[in-house]
C-alpha cells in the first residue's frame, strides 16, 4: 500500500472519504474499495471488469498500450527465443527458472506423471465420434477429480504441486486422444524419449503401424505456440479456474470450468473462427467487402482475430508467430499458401483503415496461429485444444499463486434491477 488516497465525493462535494491507493511493481494503481461498502453502502459498478483488479498476482505482466508481455518479469520474446517449453512452465509456476538440476527434476516430474488411468481412456468411449474435442477435454479433465483420492489434501504444499504437475504432464495426452478417438485412431502414449512438446506431436499424429519421425521445425513450431499461450495474466478462463478454486474446488474440476471458458469464440475459439474466416474470404480480392461488414455497426461480424481487451497495439505474440508461420510454411514447401496470402493482406488493409486505427485493433495472438497450425497437420476443431494445452501452465500457476496466499472465496455483488419487494396475491 503507497500512502496516497483516492478521495470519493459522495453526496456532499466536502464529504472527505479516503480511499487508499495500492501500487503494484509497474502497471496502474489500483484504489481499495474493499471497505466501501462497510463504510458508505456503496458497490462499485464495473461490469466486465474493464476497471477492475480482481487479485493481486505476480505471474504475468501486460502493458497494452505498449504491446508488452512479460513472465516473471521477463519479456516474452526473450523467453520465445531462448527458452524451451520446461524452462517457461517452470519459471510460471515456481517464479524463477530453473537451474539445470532444477529442471532435469521439473522434467522427471512431468514425464513421472504424462500417462494416463486406463480407466480414463474408457470415458473417451462414451463420447461421440464427432463431439469436438474441447467438449472432450471438459469432460475428461473434470473427470480427473474422481482420481489420486490419496493426495487430495489441497491445503497441503505436497498435494497441490502434485496436481499442478499432474495437469501440466496429463493435457497434451487428454487433448492428443480426443483427436485420435475422434479419427478413429488408438489412442498413444507418451513416448519418453521426446520432449513434451515432440511427445505432444507424436501422440497427436504417430500411427500405430509406422515410426513417428519428429520434425524438429514442426516441434520447434508447437512449443513456441506453448509457450507464448502459457499464460495472460486475468483473463476469462484464468479468472474462471481462479474463481472457482476460490471456493476451495477440486483443481482438475477448476482447471474443466477454465477449459470451458477457453472454448468461446471471443476467447480461445477465437484462432479456429480466424481459420474459418479466411476460408470464406477465399481470396485476397474478396477483403474490401469483408472489411466493409466488420465496420457495419448493423452486422456482427466482427473481423476474427483482430482486437484485444488489453493490447491496444501489435500482442507481441502475433508478430512472432506471423514470423514462424512464414518459416514453417517454407520449410513444409506451402510458400504459396492462399490463406497466408489473404491473412497478409487482410492485415494490411485492416491497419490501414481509419476504424481499425482509431479503436487501436490489431491482429491478436489467433490471427496467424491457425495458419500455423492448420500447415502442421492439425485440424481446425484442434486449434482450441492446442491452446488450452499451451495455457494449462498458466492455469496451474494462478492456481497455486491462489492455494498458497490463502484466498478466500471470491463472492461480486451486483447492481439489482429487478423488481422490489411484491406480495403474492392469489
Ligand atoms: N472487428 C471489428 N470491430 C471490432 C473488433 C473486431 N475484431 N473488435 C472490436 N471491435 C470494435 C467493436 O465493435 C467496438 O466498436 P464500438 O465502440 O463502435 O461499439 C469497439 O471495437 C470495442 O469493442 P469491444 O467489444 O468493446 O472490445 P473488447 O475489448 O470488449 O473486446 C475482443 C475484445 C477480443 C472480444 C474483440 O476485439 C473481439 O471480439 N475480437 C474478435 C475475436 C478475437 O479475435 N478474439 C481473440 C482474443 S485474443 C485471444 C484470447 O485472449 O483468448
Amino acid at each position: 500500500m503507497s500512502n496516497q488516497f483516492a478521495n470519493l465525493v459522495v453526496g456532499d462535494a466536502s464529504a472527505q472519504n479516503p480511499l487508499p491507493i495500492l501500487k503494484g511493481t509497474i502497471g496502474p494503481d489500483a484504489v481499495d474499495v474493499r471497505a466501501l461498502l462497510d463504510k458508505q453502502g456503496l458497490l462499485t459498478f464495473d461490469p466486465g471488469f474493464r476497471s477492475t483488479a480482481s487479485c493481486q498476482s505476480a505471474i504475468t505482466y501486460i502493458d497494452g498500450d505498449k504491446g508488452q508481455l512479460l513472465y516473471r518479469g521477463y519479456p516474452i520474446e526473450q523467453l520465445a527465443a531462448q527458452c524451451n517449453f520446461d524452462e517457461v512452465a517452470h519459471l510460471l509456476m515456481h517464479g524463477e527458472l530453473p537451474n539445470a538440476e532444477e529442471l532435469a527434476s521439473f522434467q522427471q516430474d512431468l514425464r513421472d506423471h504424462n500417462l494416463l488411468h486406463d480407466q480414463v481412456l474408457s470415458f473417451y468411449r462414451g463420447f461421440r465420434r464427432d463431439a469436438h474435442p474441447m467438449a472432450v477435454m471438459v469432460g475428461v479433465v473434470g473427470a480427473l477429480s474422481a482420481f489420486y483420492q490419496d493426495s487430495q489434501d489441497y491445503n497441503r504444499d505436497a498435494d497441490q504441486q502434485k496436481a499442478a504437475i499432474r495437469l501440466v504432464a496429463k493435457m497434451p495426452a487428454i487433448a492428443a486422444a480426443s483427436f485420435t478417438y475422434s479419427a478413429g485412431r488408438p489412442i498413444r502414449h507418451p513416448d519418453n524419449s521426446l520432449d513434451y512438446a515432440s511427445n505432444f506431436l507424436q501422440m497427436m499424429f504417430g500411427k500405430p503401424n509406422e515410426p513417428y519421425i519428429v520434425d524438429p521445425v514442426l516441434a520447434k513450431a508447437i512449443e513456441l505456440i506453448m509457450i507464448l499461450h502459457a499464460d495472460h495474466e486475468q483473463n476469462a478462463s484464468t479468472s474462471t479456474v481462479r474463481m472457482a478454486a476460490s471456493s476451495g474446488a477440486n483443481p482438475f474440476a477448476c482447471l474443466s470450468a477454465g477449459i470451458a471458458t477457453l472454448w468461446g469464440p471471443a476467447h480461445g475459439g477465437a484462432n479456429e473462427a480466424v481459420l474459418l474466416m479466411l476460408e470464406e474470404i477465399g481470396s485476397p480480392e474478396r477483403i474490401p467487402d469483408v472489411v466493409k461488414r466488420a465496420k457495419d455497426k448493423n452486422d456482427p461480424f466482427r473481423l476474427m482475430g483482430f482486437g484485444h481487451r488489453v493490447y491496444k497495439n501489435y500482442d507481441p505474440r502475433a508478430a512472432i508467430i506471423r514470423d514462424t508461420t512464414l518459416n514453417v510454411l517454407s520449410h513444409l514447401g506451402m510458400e504459396n499458401s492462399p490463406l497466408m496470402a489473404t491473412a497478409l493482406e487482410l492485415e494490411r488493409i485492416a491497419l490501414s483503415d481509419e476504424y481499425f486505427i482509431k479503436k487501436k485493433l490489431y491482429p491478436n495472438v489467433d490471427f496467424y496461429s491457425g495458419i500455423l497450425l492448420r500447415a502442421m497437420g492439425f485440424p481446425s476443431r484442434m486449434f482450441t485444444a492446442v491452446f488450452a494445452v499451451a495455457r494449462t501452465v498458466g492455469w496451474v500457476s494462478h492456481w497455486l499463486e491462489l492455494k498458497q496466499e490463502g484466498h478466500g472465496i471470491d463472492r461480486p455483488r451486483q447492481l439489482y434491477t429487478g423488481p422490489t419487494p411484491r406480495q403474492l396475491e392469489r
